[in-house]
């Protein structure tokens, strides 16, 4: 670790991500030097405050690494396939939170609590990318029941809320939630056939950001569909799990866009090989760094977004044994999606990175 700190650079620090990678690093102190803020050329002159300072907000150009020890990317998947290996060539370790490098096996995949370790394998082209929020929040929560029992399948449901996609579909949601609430006229009186009616105006909404209103509905659609039927997303959960957690990990997922502003839900079910209580993974669970177990029915706790939001740690809650199978698990986990799904992993990275190996 240099005394000094280090120096570095935001790439897409306008965005949700961006915003709260800057915050994060304020927030955890990270040991910043200099701080280089990047956009595109129509972010130039805005000015974004860090530590009390206001901060000028550069265009990203091939140019903009030149010193920079480490590089938070969160721009979009063709900025990272571009200016990723142009920073790494210039000595700058990128952090990467887009999907482009996920798969490449000489960039280490890294969430901080589960395979630290893989770090080390940087150097060969000097990125380190930061897993699917999806993902991210599942392994976390996965690693001390697969410590324990060791996990054969994984059968998962996501409940994505819109700022997984960027500050435009946010902005997409609360318009279409504001048009369609002043829009639909109905009350319990009216009965379901004059609902029926009423809800006609959900048909013309506006739609840019998502092939389909994403106010009050589930877009059963996150990323390109594949050959196989899979969204992107979804085969990104197995990929993922695999290179992260285990390959002998066997995962099937469902992933779902969800009116919800900040957190992503999931509902996990697992297949151990050895038989695990709900009693003891809670315990295990509690004790895991990065998790919070939310788990008391008779007053109605478990996960929701609301506590999630802004909080570092993962929430698991309704943990209960499949009683379909000898050796499962059923678990509710959220988290969010902006912190630990992407700012703040990235950030953990960074530490260790700054501690062990710059
Ligand atoms: P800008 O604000 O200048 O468009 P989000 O996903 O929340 O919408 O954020 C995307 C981030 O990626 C923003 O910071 C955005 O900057 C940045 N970005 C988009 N296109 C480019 C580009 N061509 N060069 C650099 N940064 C970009």
């Amino acid at each position: 670790m240099r005394q000094d700190g280090h120096k570095v650079a935001v790439v897409g620090a306008t965005g949700a991500v961006g915003n709260m990678m800057i915050n994060v690093l304020e927030k955890r102190a990270f040991p910043v030097r200099e701080l280089v803020l990047l956009a595109s050329g129509r972010s130039q002159g805005r000015t974004l405050p860090f530590r009390g300072k206001d901060y000028e907000v550069r265009e990203l150009t091939e140019k903009s690494f030149k010193g920079v020890e480490i590089g938070l990317f969160s721009a979009g998947g063709a900025i990272s396939a571009k200016f990723a290996p142009i920073a790494g060539e210039a000595g700058c370790v990128v952090i990467d939170n887009t999907a482009h490098f996920r798969m490449d096996p000489d960039v280490p995949l890294v969430v901080p609590e589960v395979n630290p370790d893989a770090i080390a394998g940087y150097s060969k082209k000097n990125i380190i990318a930061n897993p699917n929020c999806s993902t991210i929040q599942m392994v976390v929560a996965l690693k001390p029941i697969h410590d324990e029992a060791r996990i054969k399948r994984v059968v998962v449901s996501t409940y994505q809320s819109v700022s997984g996609t960027g500050k435009d579909a946010i902005e997409e949601m609360l318009n279409q939630s504001r048009e369609l609430s002043n829009a639909v006229r109905w009350s319990k009186e009216d009965g379901m056939d004059a609902l029926l009616r009423a809800i006609g105006p959900y048909k013309k909404v506006e739609t840019k950001v998502y092939p389909h209103r994403i106010a009050f509905e589930c877009i059963p659609h996150i990323d390109v569909f594949l050959e196989n039927g899979y969204s992107k997303e979804e085969m990104k959960m197995s990929w993922e799990t695999a290179k992260i957690l285990d390959p002998n990990i066997k995962l099937t997922a469902t992933t779902v866009r969800v009116p919800t502003i900040l957190g992503h839900s999931e509902a996990v079910n697992v297949e151990t090989e050895k038989k695990i209580t709900a009693q003891r993974a809670r315990e295990l669970l509690s004790s895991f760094p990065g998790v919070k177990v939310l788990d008391d029915l008779s007053k109605n706790v478990y996960p929701l977004t609301a506590l999630a939001a802004g909080e570092y740690d993962t929430l698991v809650g309704r943990i209960r044994e499949d009683e379909s199978v000898p050796n499962g698990l059923n678990l509710w986990i959220v988290s969010d999606n902006i912190l630990k799904g992407a700012a703040l992993n990235a950030v953990q990275i960074a530490e260790i990175l700054a501690r062990k190996y710059l």
